[in-house]
C-alpha cells in the first residue's frame, strides 16, 4: 500500500437537508484533492440507532449541527492529520475510539459518518477506480459480478412522513426487470400513472407529496392505498412490479398495542391483518411489520414467508448494527435488513454488518432517509456490497433521483462497451 495518501486537513459546515433541517457536509483535503460528503437524517428513527448530534439551541429549532461541525474540525481533524486515507478501517476505528460511547453520542454519528464517507471517496480516487468498485474491494465482494440492485420506488406516503391519516409509512413498488434503466422507466411510468388515477378519483389536491416524494393523498385506510397501487401497476405482471411496504410499526406501537385507524391490535391480531392484506394484494415484502422489540412478531412473520410473500425486513429492529443483526439471525426474525449508514455511523461498520448478514443469507436493502442531501453515496454502496435492492424514494425530487441517476451512470459504465 502506498504511504503518500495523506489527509492534510478536514473542514465541515452546516448545510440544509431536503426537509430544510440542518445537516453536516465535510470536506477532506488530501494530497490528491478534496473530497466531499454530506449525511442524511431521519424522522422515524429507531431507538437502536447511533445518535446524531444536535445543538439544542434556539437557532434552527434546536436542530443546528454547529457542535458536530466543531467536533469534525477541532477534535477529529487533528487526530486524523497525516493519516493514510486508504486505511478506512483504521480511520473509522480511531473515530470510534475517540468518541468512546456505545452510540456515538459524544462526537455525533453525523460528524463521524461524514468523515468516514469522504475518506472512502478519497480511497477510490487514489486507486483511480469508481466508488462502487472501491467499496466492493473493502467488502471483499467479487468486482467482476457487479449487479445493479432492484429499485423499490415510493408511491404513497403516510405515517410520520406525510400530513395525511395513513398509518403505514410507505407503499412502494419494487421493479424486477432485467436491467436498471428498464426498472427506472417502469417505476416512473407507474408513478406518473398513479398521479392521473389520483386526480381522477380524488382531485388534484391529492397529488401533493410527502417527505420522500411519494404522493400523500387524503385517505385513511391502507386498503385504499393498496387498491391504488394495484390499479396503477395493472399492466405489469407480478414478476416485474410488486408491492413492498414499510409499515414502520414502532411509530404506531403505544402502550403495548398497535393502533391502526383508531383500532387497537395485539401482535397476533396484527399478523392476522397482514395475512389478509397479503392474500388480497401482490405484496412481496414488509419492512418493520412489528415494533423494534417485538421479536416474536417478526419470528412468526418469517414463518409465513413463501414464494409470493418473500421478504420480512428489519429496519428499526436491526438498525444496521451487527449485534442486532446477529440477534435477528439467531432468532430467525428476518430474512432481509435495511442498511442505512447513518444508523451506525461509519462505513467500516456498515460493511461489517452487511458481510455478516450476507453470510447468513439475509437480503440487503440499502435505504435513504427522509431528510436527504444530493449526496449519492448510497447508490455506489448498494452496487459495491452487492445489495439485493435499493430504496431511494419516489422517482421525483432532486435528492431522490440523484441516487437513481447515479445508478443509471453505473449501469452504463458496467454494461455498455
Ligand atoms: P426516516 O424514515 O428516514 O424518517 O427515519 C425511515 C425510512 O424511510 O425508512
Amino acid at each position: 500500500m502506498k504511504t503518500n495518501h495523506i489527509i492534510k486537513s478536514i473542514k465541515a459546515r452546516e448545510i440544509l437537508d431536503s426537509k430544510g433541517t440542518p445537516t453536516i457536509e465535510t470536506e477532506l483535503h488530501t494530497n490528491i484533492g478534496v473530497f466531499y460528503a454530506s449525511v442524511p437524517s431521519g424522522v422515524s428513527k429507531g431507538i437502536y440507532e447511533a445518535k446524531e448530534l444536535r445543538d439544542n439551541e434556539k437557532r434552527y429549532q434546536g436542530m443546528g449541527v454547529k457542535k458536530a461541525v466543531e467536533n469534525v474540525e477541532k477534535i477529529i481533524a487533528p487526530k486524523l492529520k497525516r493519516k493514510n486515507f486508504l486505511r478506512q478501517k483504521q480511520i473509522d476505528d480511531i473515530m470510534i475510539k475517540m468518541d468512546g460511547t456505545e452510540n456515538k453520542s459524544r462526537l455525533g454519528a453525523n460528524a463521524i459518518l461524514s468523515v468516514s464517507m469522504a475518506v472512502c471517496r478519497a480511497g477510490a480516487s487514489a486507486l483511480k477506480i469508481p466508488l462502487y468498485e472501491y467499496i466492493a474491494k473493502l467488502s471483499k465482494e467479487n468486482t467482476v459480478k457487479h449487479k445493479i440492485p432492484y429499485p423499490c420506488f415510493l408511491m404513497i406516503e403516510g405515517g410520520t412522513h406525510a400530513g395525511n391519516n395513513l398509518d403505514f409509512q410507505e407503499f412502494m413498488i419494487m421493479t424486477r426487470q432485467d436491467c436498471f434503466s428498464k426498472n427506472l422507466r417502469t417505476g416512473q411510468e407507474i408513478y406518473q400513472n398513479l398521479k392521473k388515477i389520483l386526480i381522477r378519483k380524488y382531485g388534484k389536491l391529492n397529488t401533493n407529496v410527502g417527505m420522500e416524494g411519494g404522493f400523500a393523498p387524503d385517505i385513511n385506510l391502507s386498503e385504499q392505498a393498496l387498491n391504488l397501487l394495484m390499479e396503477t401497476k395493472e399492466k405489469f405482471n407480478d414478476k416485474d412490479a410488486n408491492i413492498i411496504l414499510d409499515v414502520a410499526a414502532s411509530e404506531f406501537f403505544k402502550n403495548k398495542k398497535y393502533k391502526i385507524s383508531q383500532k387497537k391490535f395485539s401482535s397476533d391480531k396484527l399478523l392476522t391483518y397482514y395475512l389478509s392484506l397479503i392474500k388480497r394484494y401482490s405484496i412481496i415484502g414488509i419492512e418493520d411489520p412489528f415494533a423494534q422489540n417485538d421479536w416474536k412478531g417478526f419470528q412468526k412473520m418469517v414463518k409465513i414467508a413463501d414464494n409470493n410473500f418473500k421478504f420480512i425486513i428489519g429496519d428499526d429492529l436491526t438498525a444496521t448494527n451487527i449485534d442486532r443483526v446477529k440477534k435477528a439471525v439467531k432468532k430467525k426474525a428476518v430474512n432481509g435488513i435495511i442498511i442505512k449508514p447513518n444508523q451506525i455511523g461509519t462505513i467500516s461498520e456498515t460493511i461489517e454488518t452487511i458481510q455478516f448478514a450476507k453470510k447468513h443469507n439475509i437480503k440487503i436493502f440499502v435505504k435513504h432517509r427522509s431528510g436527504e442531501t444530493n449526496d449519492d453515496f448510497i447508490a455506489d454502496l448498494a452496487v459495491g456490497v452487492g445489495a439485493y435492492a435499493i430504496m431511494a424514494g419516489a422517482p421525483v425530487r432532486g435528492e431522490r433521483v440523484a441516487k437513481y441517476n447515479r445508478l443509471l451512470k453505473i449501469e452504463q459504465e458496467l454494461y455498455s462497451s
